[in-house]
């Protein structure tokens, strides 16, 4: 059978379960929610959804933490669920790609209880990252690894008799512990639990933290430099990031999938520079898919977007790979905030009302909608985040009463962490929560402002985000933009990012200078323009037939 490679030019929709649509009313999303909402989703013009995870977990880090991956959690709903969800999302055209964690699993995982309960030195704690302490007894922690969450990476437990014993390790919270990859009985698991949700109909897994699987040997004492991204990508490798061992894991992974029929897909989400350094993750017999994060962390700036983008083609295109765009999800701040942010930003610190910055809402929306249509006229797949079709911001006074992701705890206060990008969205402005929730229950509150945002708000109205996107993702499948080409134009101002894509000419106007525009029809912008293009605006421009 023909491959379509569908994956290479995909518009994927990230649905965050917890926040989508919740249909029994106790303030969480859940699967029969989305089922409803789908529809929706397919009338936005996109391809596939990743679903966040859902599966069995005591919900330490938003599902994060696994304790049974071949469950619905109830919270959720039921595999039966699941399964209307799948035939739902298929009938409706659409794939369905769900979340895989195989780093770490919950702390409540039978295998972690086993891990436990069984002691020092048997084949139960070998699934896991178990060390004695460093010191005469045991009590310094076997290296000085830090958490991503913040504060350290090991934590004691007691032995049997309750004496002090070994340590664990989590990249993440404590509830989080590192299983070992080295160990092929761990390998041998997630081989069944890829086809356990293979035989279920998925389209393919989203694999979280996929370059820490393997961590170097001996975990030697490592101190990250200050400032990059917490979950990785700093110029230095970490001795548990990027490691050449994690390689062969996807290679047998590629194998599993090749089982079946249809062209099931493996996005890794990778922190890792330089970009020919991920690249490596989606060579041929590997994975299809990494998320382009140096995109996303580019700052609003035409020559630094300018060089990602190169770059980024350079780098994939040599090992034969699409580029994976990507503009905001769970782990960061909305790009409609982000991008008005003016200090350096870290990920994962968030942002909150004590922040020194205050992003100007007006100028973040401007420049989110301009870098919206600047990705989506790039060749090669996109992911969008939910909600950003509807231009929400980050929640930015979310209270600290209300605050749940694990970096705000564990570094005491003093990183916000990812909340302010998850609240539940708007659907419907006048409805209790906006819809999100028949009773008004939401597990995070929603800024009353955000009725403005809500769908039905926006729906048919030409000057809306929604409509936006809508009439993007129209046109980017009708002139074949994700399968084209960037040529770039020349003869623009340096703030001024220009190529032509096929036979449209794309001009993003990243400075404040207004650009006299070339020949051509105004197929569509992100904000009203004449023969002149204003600052901070794209436009896409159908080219004159040669
Ligand atoms: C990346 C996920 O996107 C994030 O939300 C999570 O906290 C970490 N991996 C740990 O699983």
């Amino acid at each position: 059978m023909l491959r379509s490679e569908w994956w290479r030019s995909a518009v994927i929709y990230q649905v965050y379960p917890r926040s989508f649509s919740d249909s029994n009313g106790d303030g969480l999303g859940d699967l029969p929610g989305i089922t409803q909402r789908l529809p929706t989703i397919r009338n936005l013009g996109v391809d596939a959804l990743w679903l966040s995870p859902f599966y069995t977990s005591p919900q330490k880090d938003a599902g994060y933490d696994v304790a049974d991956y071949r469950d619905v959690d109830p919270r959720f709903g039921t595999l039966a669920d699941f399964d209307a969800l799948v035939a739902e999302a298929h009938r409706l055209d659409l794939r369905l790609i769900v979340d895989l964690v195989p780093n770490h699993t919950s702390d409540q995982h039978v295998w972690f209880q086993q891990a436990l309960a069984a002691g020092e030195g048997s084949p139960e704690r070998a699934r896991y990252l178990f060390r004695d302490g460093a010191g005469p007894d045991g009590d310094t922690p076997p290296n000085n690894w830090e958490s991503v969450f913040g504060g350290p990476a090991w934590t004691r437990v007691p032995r049997p008799d309750g004496t002090p014993g070994q340590w664990y390790l989590h990249l993440f919270d404590t509830s989080q512990p590192d299983l070992d990859w080295e160990n092929p009985w761990v390998r041998e698991q997630f081989h069944d639990i890829l086809r356990f949700w293979l035989d279920r109909g998925v389209d393919g897994f989203r694999v979280d933290v996929a370059h820490g699987l393997i961590k170097k040997k001996g975990l030697p004492d490592y101190v990250a430099p200050k400032g990059g991204a917490s979950m990785g990508g700093h110029a230095s490798t970490p001795p548990y990031w990027a490691q050449p061992g994690v390689h062969e894991i996807y290679r047998a992974w590629r194998k599993v999938l090749d089982e079946y029929p249809g062209e099931q897909v493996l996005v890794a989400e990778a922190w890792v520079n330089p970009l020919s350094k991920l690249a490596q993750w989606v060579r041929p017999d590997e994975m299809d898919q990494a998320f382009n994060f140096d995109f996303l962390e580019t700052a609003w700036d035409a020559t630094a977007i300018r060089r990602v983008i190169r770059d980024s083609l350079a780098a994939f295109g040599k090992v034969g790979a699409p580029s994976t765009w990507v503009l905001s999800n769970h782990d960061v701040v909305r790009h409609a905030t982000r991008l008005a942010i003016t200090t350096d930003h870290v990920q994962g610190e968030g942002i909150g009302p004590k922040s020194p910055d205050k992003p100007n809402r007006v100028t973040g929306l401007r420049r989110a909608r301009a870098a919206t249509l600047l990705m989506l006229a790039l060749p090669g797949s996109a992911y969008l985040y939910q909600g950003e079709e509807l231009g929400l911001p980050e929640d930015v006074e979310l209270p600290d009463s209300a605050r749940q992701d694990p970096t705000w705890f564990r570094t005491n206060h003093e990183r916000y962490g990812r909340d302010g990008c998850r609240v539940p969205i708007p659907w419907e402005a006048l409805a209790p929560a906006f819809g999100f929730s028949p009773t008004g229950e939401s597990w995070l509150p929603q800024p009353p402002e955000w009725a403005g945002y809500a769908r039905d708000a926006q729906e048919g109205q030409p000057d809306s985000t929604l409509e936006l996107y809508k009439a993007a993702l129209a046109l980017r499948a009708q002139h074949g933009l994700g399968l084209g080409d960037v040529d770039w134009l020349r003869g623009y101002p340096e703030d001024v990012i220009a190529f032509r894509n096929g036979n449209v000419i794309v001009i993003a106007n990243v400075g404040t200078q207004i650009v006299t525009l070339p020949p051509g029809v105004i197929a569509l912008s992100s904000e009203p323009v004449s023969a002149n293009l204003p600052g901070e605006t794209t436009v896409w421009l159908e080219a004159a037939q040669a």
